[in-house]
């Protein structure tokens, strides 16, 4: 029985998803395989990817370059929305898979396809954003998923591969599951599986380690307008540019490695090592900018929003109606916040140590202790009698 009759498959040339394309033809009766390759920065040679899809049987090869509207459509908002999945992991990842899911489902209608596909096995969150995401944009598409139900080990899925004549994994296979794009590393599996054992060098490929990094800081400044990042050191910089710029020179600091235990939606805790050079340090500056742009009350009410927001990106909910009202509350927020942040690197810490902005809201009249002062001191008396008088009453009460 036939699953579908023309597919298009997510497409990274690793076994798994090189594996689909014969599995989907003779195990589920497809006819067509039209495979989708997204360059969201992974660095990989893209015309080799292209060339094996077609030599495992795919009929159409697509190279889709989507690096800045990875970063201007999906990372930005996240940033503007200070995401960090549990306090900490900015969700490199996880960012990508509503992009790709959006590239197929538009391949879908160039090409006729009646389903897409991906190679995400059943343990992972990365189903659900795709799936979640697909039925969100197209909800009449299918979405077939063979490593979710084919049941093989990597050793059987490779032996199968080699059966039906995928050539073998160029790359030496490695103990760890990698996934990489502008943004950053996500790093599992191997002996990180084991939540006590020190991650080995070898696992950090963007970052430096502690011992081999500058023994002198650098300073460095980030120019943001409308909470968003545009300059480096007074050098504007296209979207792309300023991510690749800021990992290079924030990376050789060995700053951006999260070494975490997180909860994943399909109820799994999962030990994983991320490198976020450029995020990370991002999202520091444009949480300080903001603290010298936004009331009190929209920075506290939006720590709330933020939170939500990046438990819904982390989920899968990335096209969601209640998503998109929080961008629009977020989007709101950034209205002022424009402005540079100064900041020094050095041995793995990057710190804020400088910030300024024409729409600043801190007043040195007011914050100084010196003779200039404008505060009107005698007012502060009214003012906490009248804010401690539910207390007073209180404590009358239970008190006497
Ligand atoms: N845990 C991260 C997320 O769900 C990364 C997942 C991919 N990681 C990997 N090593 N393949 O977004």
């Amino acid at each position: 029985m036939s699953r579908a009759k023309k597919v298009v498959l997510a497409y990274s040339g690793g076994v798994d998803t090189s594996v689909c394309i014969p599995y989907l033809k003779q195990e589920w009766g497809v006819e067509e395989v039209i495979t989708l390759a997204a360059d969201l920065g992974q660095g990989d040679e893209l015309e080799p990817i292209r060339k094996k899809a077609l030599a495992s049987g795919a009929s159409v090869s697509l190279v889709v370059d989507g690096r800045e509207e990875f970063v201007r459509d999906y990372a930005f908002p996240a940033l503007m929305a200070n995401a960090l999945y549990e306090n900490r992991y900015p969700l490199s990842t996880s960012l990508a898979r509503p992009l790709i899911a959006k590239m197929l489902v538009e391949a879908a209608a160039e090409y006729g396809a009646d389903a897409v596909a991906h190679g995400c096995t059943g343990k992972g969150n990365d189903q659900v954003r795709f799936d979640v995401s697909i039925a969100a944009l197209n909800p009449q598409l299918k979405v077939l998923a063979p490593a979710r139900e084919w049941g093989m080990s990597r050793e059987e899925t490779i032996a199968y591969g080699e059966k039906v004549g995928i050539p073998s994994p160029v790359k030496k296979s490695s103990p760890y599951s990698v996934d990489l794009n502008l943004l950053g590393r996500s790093v599992e599996a191997g002996n990180l599986e084991d939540p006590w054992q020190e991650p080995l060098e070898e696992v950090y490929a963007l970052t430096a380690a502690i011992e081999n990094t500058p023994d002198t800081p650098e300073y460095i400044e980030i120019e943001f307008v409308k909470g968003i990042p545009v300059a480096i050191n007074n050098v504007q910089l296209s979207p792309v540019d300023l991510i690749v710029q800021l990992n290079q020179t924030v990376g050789r600091h060995g700053i951006g490695r999260i070494d975490m235990v997180e909860n994943r939606l399909v109820g799994i805790k999962s030990r994983e090592i991320y490198e976020v050079p450029a995020l990370s340090v991002l999202i520091q500056a444009h949480r300080d900018l903001e603290s010298l742009t936004l009331t009190g009350d929209v920075s506290q009410y939006k720590r709330n929003i933020e939170e939500t927001y990046s438990k819904m990106v982390y989920n899968g909910l990335w096209y969601s109606p209640l998503k998109a009202a929080l961008d629009a509350f977020v989007c709101q927020t950034q209205e002022r916040v424009s402005g540079t942040v100064r900041i020094k690197l050095f041995k793995g810490n990057a710190i804020m140590v400088g910030r300024k902005s024409p729409n600043s809201l801190y007043s040195m009249d007011l914050a100084t202790y010196g003779a200039e002062d404008q505060f009107d001191h005698k007012a502060a008396e009214g003012f906490i009698y009248v804010w401690g008088l539910p207390t007073r009453v209180w404590s009358t009460s239970v008190r006497g």
